[in-house]
């Protein structure tokens, strides 16, 4: 598909979803980040429900400030969200993120993705998709929470540097087959638009009690590597604001709120 097409029938897509989160979308063909676009955006007032998708990006931008490679073939969007929250439950959106890209492989194709704390989304212990959360504060008071997801889709693995084959997958590569981009779309917006309002209504057990059913992370021996920490213990359970409760091996209680997460078999 040409440049244009990509543009022009990605957002007649998106404009004819009908789904209440979507207010608007700006797609483009090459952008450095949708992230990037998108706070952008936000911080110019544009409102909540905004959508930023891109076929490529040039610096697409994982957690901790990785690299997030975004060659063609990949799904990579962005939205801005306006919740009125306090600022320490905006982590509570990226499980709702990784929930809900969960869901949709595992409604849509015959294959079984699981959820890494605290976001990663795996088929058979690879990953196939991130989600980078960033927000701002007006003072106090929290202004947009942008939510970037990358999903692996028809990308192939050769299109993935060296240091990636090894730990990535997408969904292509698993059902050697390529798949429908805006069936894939629609049905993530969908679920999202689900679990954002129950999110909006404080059902936070039931967003919570979900997460767990996709997640393999708990009841499993970990190590947690932060910027300044490294935590070994056993992943108990996730508390209401998406932070890790790992019970060490003296029996002490921690949780940790981000890190890398490794599964200690
Ligand atoms: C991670 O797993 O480290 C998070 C990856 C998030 C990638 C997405 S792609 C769309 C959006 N734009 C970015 O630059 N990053 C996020």
């Amino acid at each position: 598909m040409n440049s244009n097409t990509y543009v022009e029938n990605t957002t007649d897509f998106c404009r004819n979803l009908n789904i209440d989160l979507v207010k608007n979308v700006f797609v483009f063909d090459e952008l450095s980040s949708t992230n990037i676009k998108a706070k952008e955006l936000a911080r110019h007032g544009e409102q909540e429900g905004t959508i930023v998708i891109s076929r490529v990006q040039t610096k697409g931008r994982g957690r901790f400030d990785r690299k997030w490679e975004s060659p063609d073939g990949g799904l990579y969007f962005s939205v801005i969200f306006r919740p009125q929250v306090k600022s320490d439950k905006t982590t509570l959106l990226s499980l709702v993120a990784a929930l809900s890209i969960c869901e949709t492989i595992n409604s849509i194709y015959a294959i079984s993705s699981t959820i890494k704390w605290p976001n990663d989304v795996r088929i058979n212990g690879k990953k196939v998709a991130g989600i980078l959360l960033e927000s701002e504060s007006d003072g106090n008071k929290l202004d947009f929470v942008i939510l970037g997801m990358g999903i692996n889709l028809n990308t192939h693995i050769d299109q993935l540097s060296p240091e990636l084959k090894s730990t990535s997958t997408s969904i292509v590569n698993e059902l050697k087959q390529s798949v429908d981009h805006h069936e894939f779309l629609r049905y993530l917006l969908l679920t999202l638009n689900k679990y954002y309002t129950v999110f909006l209504n404080h059902d936070i057990n039931s967003i919570l009690s979900e997460w767990k059913k996709h997640s393999d992370a708990l009841g499993r021996n970990v190590k947690i590597v932060t910027s300044s920490d490294e935590i070994v213990g056993k992943a108990l359970d996730i508390d209401e604001s998406g932070f890790l409760i790992v019970v060490t091996d003296s029996g002490e209680h921690k949780k940790v709120t981000s890190g890398d997460c490794f599964y200690i078999e």
